[in-house]
């Protein structure tokens, strides 16, 4: 084997819950997100834990995806900071740029895999970029972590011959083929039915507890934050980052009604409560949970063999 600093050893007994916790691998101070012309939330200020997995809450158009794009650097802060590793990507420029580029993970909602190449040419894409590995090294490596996301069988498959749930976890396996610090997912399980999404959850807190890495995830899925979140942030248009805690906590116990109600809302509907939460949420809860509670349009997406995650 390879030596390409993969840790793919599992850390001994506790050493999840001792680590989760203890430094911050992600620190945002005053930080001001959005476009050239709109600024999206202002004034966030939270840290990333080594060793968690945080979601990034909020209803459609909160900001999620925007926040998640100014932490791997595709887009520069309005205003404040974002430190990995306690280095600044958005002023980092050549070789610091890449070293801090080399310690994160990326999958994206859109931008799936390469079409015209097969799995395991598409998780080798970062090897080829970022390490000076012989090819036969990189397509070990590739084929060992495709392996970690029970792929196995399918290395040499080409995308649209395997299912969504598959191809996700091809993408995963390419955002932590470098074994990275910290790995962004927006969206993880867009697209696939609830029963592909569950498995593909437990492959993200697997891959946390197994290798000890680090998830920062953009999502409304309230059924995979109170599966596999540590903690969560909520974003809120129009009042920036209004939560910051454990998700059962914030749902049973936040100040902030709003934050109660969006975090009860899944509960609420498979009680089949006599309101449901369309009904007494705000609109944008509701488009964030349409798109969330709507199998058919999940399973749908998936038929169409939608697929998320690209490298960097
Ligand atoms: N490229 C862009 N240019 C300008 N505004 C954008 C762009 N992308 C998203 N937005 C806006 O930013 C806000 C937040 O969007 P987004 O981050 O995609 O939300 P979420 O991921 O939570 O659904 C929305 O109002 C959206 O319309
Ligand atoms: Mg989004």
């Amino acid at each position: 084997m390879f030596s390409l600093d993969l840790a793919f050893a599992s850390p001994p007994g506790s050493a999840r819950e001792e680590r989760a916790g203890r430094s911050p691998i992600v620190t945002v101070t005053d930080l001001d997100i959005g476009y050239a012309d709109k600024i999206v939330l202002r004034d966030l200020n939270f840290t990333v834990e080594t060793g968690e997995i945080l979601f990034l809450l909020g209803a459609s158009g909160s900001g999620k995806s925007t926040l998640l794009k100014h932490m791997i650097g595709l887009i520069p802060p309005l205003a404040g900071k974002i430190l990995i590793g306690g280095r600044n990507l958005a002023t980092a420029e050549g070789a610091e740029r890449e070293a801090i580029l080399r310690e994160i993970g990326v999958a994206y909602q859109q931008g799936a895999l390469l079409r015209s190449l097969t799995l395991k040419e598409n998780v080798r894409l970062p090897l080829e970029r970022f390490s000076d590995l012989p090819l036969e090294a990189m397509n070990e490596v590739a084929a060992l972590v495709l392996a970690q996301v029970g792929l196995a069988s399918a290395v040499e498959a080409l995308p649209e011959r395997v299912s969504g749930g598959m191809q996700k976890r091809a993408a995963i396996a390419r955002a932590i083929v470098l074994s990275p610090k910290v790995v962004f997912l927006d969206e993880p399980s867009a697209g696939l039915d609830p029963i592909t999404a569950a498995e593909l959850d437990s492959l993200i807190r697997h891959l946390a507890d197994g290798l000890g890495l680090t998830f920062v995830i953009a999502s409304h899925e309230l059924s995979s934050l109170f599966a596999i979140a540590d903690r969560a942030i909520m974003l809120r248009e129009g009042h920036g980052l209004i939560a910051d805690g454990r998700p059962q906590a914030l749902r049973d116990g936040s100040s902030d009604p709003y934050v109660r109600r969006f975090l009860q809302s899944d509960a609420r509907r498979r009680m089949s409560s006599p309101r449901s939460p369309e009904a007494e949420s705000s609109e944008g809860v509701n488009r964030g949970l349409k798109q969330c509670l709507d199998p058919c349009r999940t399973v749908q997406s998936d038929r169409q063999g939608s697929s998320g995650g690209s490298s960097r």
